[in-house]
């Protein structure tokens, strides 16, 4: 009997690209379900854009474009990425649905009817100026401990310390930098602690890998607390049942954007919902990061658990990506999107390579593009297409592309390849797809060896006959591998069905022996990687970063802003230096005496380590005229001379050319 089978991956957040380390989960995700397909099972695979949320908002405020639009035109580009890469959803959603309103309206009365939510009053950081409470990475102040400025609300970036943003030092609306204030709200709450019974019950039946299942022990020992499922408005998501200007915080609605995607896909193919997302008849799995754990492993299966849905039958945890062993990087170019590696390098090596890096455990997997280049060249084009093209040209040519029969040595070889079966069945079903690369690769070894013992480049000068059942024996070797492959590499099997001019390959056509069959000509089937390629890739990532401006709220706030008016109160004038002194006492400042068209000015400039006094007197600067006068230790200080610079020897005077009039305003 088929399994039928739904599978998830977590929603990528609608406010930003898909990058390579999204494309660890979703790849991994899209081989287990090509995979399942491929067994002749049931299965389908739902997604969909997490659009809700305070990032979205704001992002799409300072874009000045309604979050709507940014989420349609994230959606779009999200599709296209997935597509660049061959992975398969049957449905690809959103959270912004009225399936998805629906069914989070429906979970929360149900939680609220089974007494599961409180309600109760916090206090929290609010912007009075934008009349929002900020979450913590929208407020920006010094740190308590080490005092480095403009850090995030919650955690030091130098330092790594801890806090609240009411610890900050001069805290800050990253907004719109004024000073936020502390504000009372009443908030709901989802009680997770009474579930705990249910959950521990789920973790030790098997809900998630082992090694997770010791993390989630610590959690429990520290006891689980209420979650805080509510936002105040403004906010880009689901109005609560009966308030006014409450919302569903993003976590809450984002995984039953799960069930949406299902609810969408199936009302869509006349396929009943209830039967598919919450009968025993089909099971359910989740793949996600382990960064996400919390919020699948604990608060998911409780809301579902208290509102009448099934539980996922497991929990799919993998780690992270680190490129060239370390955490990818924006400066060092191994950030890198989807869609910036899909214009350098074809999307099957990444494909490839990470599968044979997944083993099913919960490490980071790791990056390397020395051993990326090596492996897909030396395995990809060395030991698979390899086998292809040394039989495919020789059958066209030598036999008009029609294979012969096998004999015994063949037979022997074949057979082995088949025996493998079971054993890649059980890694890829395990999500063990390093130890399904690895047998693959032995066998793809096996036949190559098998090719270069009995030389069919030199036996067809003296046998035919030994050479067609060679040949025939290879093509053989190329299908069977080739079915192996095709989880991770669709376009490339789909490439050697055409060549072997056969339907599309599945399990169970590895035991049916090709033989007398007539074959397609042989065309390329992939290229080696140039590291060329890879560097370009790594370089426009760099630029792509470049090209970005930095954020404001990372550097120095941008100060109060100025009318026109206020800048058109600047008078700046053309002035003559006619006097220059160091000054007494003061080693960075220079006296000058300044000709402003016949009103001479006193200034005190800051500019005496980079320009000596002989070399000023008669050159043309540029004087702020209208500057309040200031009262010196040194004497009156009439206006101010226009330079720039890092400071010390590092100031530039802006000076203009001679022939400009002293005492002319510069507009
Ligand atoms: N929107 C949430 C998930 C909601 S699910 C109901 C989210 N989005 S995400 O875009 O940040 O991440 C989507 C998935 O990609 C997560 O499972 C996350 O773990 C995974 N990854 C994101 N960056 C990753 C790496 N660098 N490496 C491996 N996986 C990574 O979380
Ligand atoms: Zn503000």
């Amino acid at each position: 009997m088929p399994r039928k089978i739904v599978v998830t991956s977590a929603l990528p957040y609608a406010n930003g690209p898909i990058h390579i380390g999204h494309l660890v989960e979703y790849l991994q995700t899209d081989i287990w379900v090509r995979f399942q397909k491929m067994c002749g099972n049931q299965c389908f695979y739902f997604c969909a854009d997490d659009t809700h949320g305070t990032a979205i908002m704001i992002s799409a405020r300072n874009q000045g474009i309604k979050p709507e639009e940014l989420i349609e035109r994230m959606h779009k580009e999200h599709k296209t990425d997935f597509e660049n890469f061959f992975i398969e959803f049957d449905n690809y959603y959103s959270t912004h649905s009225p399936e998805n309103q629906n069914f989070s309206e429906q979970i929360f009365n149900a939680l609220n009817k089974a007494g599961s939510i409180a309600k109760r009053n916090i206090e929290q950081t609010y912007c009075e100026n934008c009349k929002m409470f900020l979450p913590d990475r929208y407020i920006r102040g010094s740190c308590p401990k080490c005092k480095a400025q403009d850090q995030y609300g919650d955690s030091c970036e130098v330092c790594g310390t801890t806090y609240q943003p009411t610890d900050l030092i001069n805290p800050r609306c990253s907004t719109c930098d004024s000073k936020p204030v502390r504000k009372t709200s009443e908030h709901y709450f989802f009680k997770l602690s009474d579930f705990e019974l249910l959950l521990r019950r789920l973790i030790e039946n098997g809900y998630t890998q082992k090694s997770v299942a010791n993390k989630l022990d610590e959690w429990f020992s520290t006891g689980l607390k209420d979650w805080d499922i509510s936002r105040d408005g403004p906010y880009f998501g689901f109005k609560i049942p009966g308030e006014e200007n409450k919302y569903f915080y993003v976590w809450l609605d984002a995984p039953i954007g799960y069930m949406a995607s299902a609810k969408n896909y199936c009302d869509k193919n006349g396929l009943d919902f209830n039967k598919v997302w919450n009968s025993p008849e089909y099971e359910l799995y989740h793949f996600i990061g382990k960064d996400i754990m919390y919020f699948h492993a604990l608060f998911w299966p409780a809301m579902i658990l208290g509102s009448g849905f099934k539980t996922a039958n497991k929990l799919f945890i993998h780690g992270f990506l680190t490129v060239n062993g370390e955490k990818m990087s924006k400066s060092r170019g191994t950030f890198i999107r989807a869609s910036t590696y899909h214009k350098h390098l074809n999307p099957e090596y990444l494909r490839y390579y990470y599968a044979s890096k997944l083993a099913g455990g919960i490490e980071d997997i790791d990056l390397n593009f020395e051993d990326f280049i090596n492996r897909t060249n030396s395995d990809l084009v060395g030991k698979f297409a390899n086998l292809a093209s040394r039989s495919g040209p020789m059958l066209t040519k030598q036999f008009n592309s029609q294979l012969g029969q096998l004999d015994q040595q063949a037979r022997d070889l074949i057979n082995q390849l088949i025996a493998a079966k079971n054993e890649i069945i059980q890694s890829y079903e395990t999500l063990n797809f390093a130890a399904a690369v690895r047998t693959i690769t032995a066998l793809a070894d096996l036949a190559n060896r098998y090719v270069e013992q009995n030389q069919p480049w030199a036996m067809v000068k003296t046998d035919l006959e030994k050479t067609l059942t060679t040949l025939t024996a290879t093509i053989n070797a190329v299908r069977i591998i080739t079915i192996y492959l095709k989880p991770i590499l669709p376009k490339f099997a789909e490439k050697i069905e055409k060549f072997l001019n056969v339907g599309k390959l599945s399990f169970a056509d590895v035991d049916k022996l090709l033989e007398n069959h007539k074959i397609n000509t042989f065309e390329r089937l992939i290229d080696r990687v140039e590291k060329e390629k890879v560097d370009a890739m790594v370089e426009e990532s760099k630029e792509s970063q470049a090209l970005q401006p930095a954020p404001v709220t990372l550097g120095e706030p941008i100060a109060q802003e100025c009318t026109i008016e206020d800048f058109a109160k600047i008078d700046l004038r053309i002035a003559k230096v006619i006097k220059a002194e160091a000054v007494a006492g003061a080693d960075k400042l220079l006296y000058l005496k300044l000709d402003l068209g016949g009103i001479e000015k006193n200034v005190f400039a800051g500019i005496a380590q980079a320009y000596k006094p002989q070399d000023l007197t008669g050159k043309i600067v540029i004087c702020l005229a209208n500057l309040k006068p200031r009262k010196m230790k040194f004497g009156l200080s009439e206006g101010m001379i226009l330079a720039a610079g890092a400071g010390g020897k590092d100031i530039f005077m802006l000076t203009a050319d001679v022939g400009v009039v002293p005492g002319q305003r510069i507009k």
